[in-house]
């Protein structure tokens, strides 16, 4: 692959952690803390995933910080009869530029598919959302040597007929199920590979330049203290945080990754 000018992405994914009240101090906390990324403009963008019921109170105090903010998931219809669920354009009216899609606690415990994933894009994309589509094996699926297959697997059905245009705006996580929550990182180097081998997915699946241009993160027990060795390799442009990024100032020292 020819030189990296990709922006890395430093997201936050919040799960089911915080009220609006912790979610406005986090904000406040950290806008001081990342002024300097504010200005330096080249260095990193930020994004984080707060839960659904925070979203519209955050997003002027996020702006102010400069992160953007995303949601955790979405509906891919436009409206209808379907308790509990949200859809694009509600959140786009929320605030949100970004919202994740297929995350592995969506895959393990809300039934989320291939197919699932394929529409929540679309829809996202639609409404002008831009996708983290999230991706990983589980520690069985890497022991028995199924890593590549999982991946392959899970790009082929999630990003399905997707042309290139309509894939630019995407951002890739690769979140080695084993590797979240669980202290236990991916070492760069395994990271590095499996990141090698998504863009090489991305390229035969949509475009050489697609693959070339997107930014694909690493998520699973990313820390302040390990952050600096995955950011260091080739393919890997951010990280899709999820403890560590709780706090405003663990957020800020993943922004200063160097
Ligand atoms: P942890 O950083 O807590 O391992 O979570 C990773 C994750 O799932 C981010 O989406």
């Amino acid at each position: 692959m020819t030189v990296s000018t990709r922006k890395p992405v430093i997201a936050g994914n919040w799960k089911m952690y915080k009220t609006i009240a912790e979610a406005e101090a986090f904000f406040a906390e950290l806008a001081p803390l990342v002024r300097d990324v504010v200005r330096d403009g080249e260095h990193c963008e930020m994004v984080i995933a707060p839960p659904f019921t925070a979203l519209s109170r955050v997003v002027q105090a996020a702006r102010a910080a400069n992160v953007a903010i995303s949601a955790q998931d979405l509906h891919w219809e436009a409206q209808g009869a379907f308790t509990g669920e949200v859809s694009a354009a509600m959140l786009v009216e929320a605030g949100c530029t970004f919202t994740l899609i297929g995350h592995s606690e969506r895959r393990q415990f809300f039934g989320e598919t291939e197919e699932t994933v394929n529409k929540k894009c679309r829809a996202a994309l639609a409404a002008g959302l831009r996708p983290i589509v999230c991706v990983g094996e589980t520690l069985a699926e890497r022991e028995a040597g199924e890593t590549e297959a999982v991946l392959t697997k899970q790009l082929a059905g999630g990003l399905a007929g997707l042309t290139e245009p309509q894939f630019s705006p995407i951002i890739v996580a690769y979140e080695p199920v084993w590797a979240i929550g669980t202290g236990r990182t991916a070492t760069p180097e395994m990271a590095q590979a499996a990141h090698a081998f998504i863009r090489q997915r991305v390229a035969a699946q949509v475009s050489v330049s697609a693959a070339d241009s997107v930014r694909i993160l690493y998520g699973g027990s990313v820390k302040p203290d390990n952050i600096r060795g995955l950011m260091a390799q080739p393919d890997i442009d951010g990280g899709l945080v999820g403890g560590a990024s709780l706090e405003a100032k663990s957020f800020a020292a993943l922004v200063h990754y160097k």
